[in-house]
């Protein structure tokens, strides 16, 4: 009987790192030249969902994004399933008389839909959330047995960033030594109980797709950047180090220095690459000055800052009271086009706009 279909759906959060990852050790097993750390949004605001379903009706595995076909003969959609199938298990439901024995999943085709409720690519993370996802929910209707880091370890050969969206709340990728990555895996340091005072504004500056992807604007960091050398060597170790004990301590004056200056770093290391990479833009350069003014008169901070490969500002304020007022700031100094553009412009914590 072919006429059966399983299926599964599942939803991933994006993450910001605020001890950021740029440059591979090894392109294709995605293995990073440092540690980095990040925090996991609310999955409410940006996320991804995902349904996965195999049917012995279906003739070839074929996926969707935002309603749209997509390939999936790249290499890195290949490496996560080919991982995944190989670790399915025995499933049964005898009410609807299913019975696929685990060496059944290499032969059944997929069909996956993913919808995203953000830009995609435009520095927001979205493959992130978008393999952790999809690794999430094909591991699922797989019936595979592994733990969160183990299969943080194949959303990691989807898109690096994906491994530390397995988890909620603060998280370590650990770039590990294994040549064939086995250790390169995220670790979950708190929850978000834990510090659940703070909260993320994410101002959009542009939700254009950006021009130079992570993937090659890493290779020609890693291929001509001297700056990105020491700072994988010297500088992020101790880094590292420092933010794990401001999150255990939730020392925001020590973790809002920490981000900000870790983000500067990696905006320079895209300087100084040959040619070199711009994502941020005028705007950004005045919101950063705008935080660092606003800090500086407060005299301990209130606001840190921090931007992937893109223009758009992530901030995340110690409390809300300080959140408030940030908004009113941003408002003020970068008035949106029109009354109604105003939930298109800041995204994040909407309930602060009423
Ligand atoms: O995982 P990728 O290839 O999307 O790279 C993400 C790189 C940054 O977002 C800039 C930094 C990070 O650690 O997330």
């Amino acid at each position: 009987d072919k006429s059966w279909i399983l299926m599964v759906t599942a939803q991933s959060p994006t993450n910001i790192a605020v001890i950021k990852y740029w440059g591979k050790r090894d392109e294709t097993l995605i293995l990073p030249i440092n540690d980095s750390i990040s925090v996991t949004l609310d999955p409410d605001h940006l996320c991804t969902t995902t349904t996965v379903a195999v049917s012995p009706k279906f003739e070839k595995d074929q996926m969707w994004l935002n309603g749209k076909e997509i390939s999936l003969a790249g290499g890195r959609f290949q490496s996560c399933l080919r991982e995944i199938r190989s670790r399915g298990t025995d499933y049964e439901d005898q009410e609807k008389g299913i019975s696929i024995k685990k060496q059944d999943w290499e032969k059944l085709n997929v069909h996956i839909a993913s919808f995203n409720n953000f830009p995609t690519a435009a520095g927001l993370a979205s493959s992130a959330a978008g393999f952790a996802c999809l690794v999430y929910s094909v591991a699922k209707l797989m019936n595979v047995k592994e733990d969160q880091g183990q299969l943080s370890a194949i959303a990691r050969q989807g898109s690096g960033s994906a491994c530390r969206s397995l988890y909620g709340g603060f998280v370590k990728w650990a770039m590990g030594n294994d040549p064939n990555g086995s250790d390169s895996i995220a670790i979950q340091l708190a929850t978000e109980a834990h510090w659940d005072e703070l909260v993320i504004i994410i101002a959009v500056v542009s939700s254009r797709q950006k021009e130079t992807s992570s993937t090659s604007g890493m290779r020609e960091s890693v291929e001509t950047s001297p700056l990105l050398l020491h700072r994988a060597k010297e500088v992020v170790p101790k880094r590292i180090v420092q933010m794990e004990e401001a999150i255990k301590n939730r020392d925001f004056p020590s973790f809002a220095k920490l981000a900000c200056v870790d983000s500067n770093q990696f905006h320079a290391c895209c300087l100084d690459t040959s040619p070199p990479i711009f994502y941020m833009n005028d705007t950004s350069h005045k919101i950063i000055s705008c935080v660092e003014k606003w800090n500086r008169t407060e005299g301990t901070p209130q606001v840190a800052y921090t931007f992937d490969a893109g223009p758009n500002a992530v901030l995340i304020a110690k409390n809300r009271q300080v959140a408030t007022l940030l908004l009113q700031k941003l408002l003020f100094y970068f008035p949106p086009a029109s009354e109604t553009d105003l939930s298109s412009y800041l995204i994040g914590d909407k309930s602060i706009l009423k």
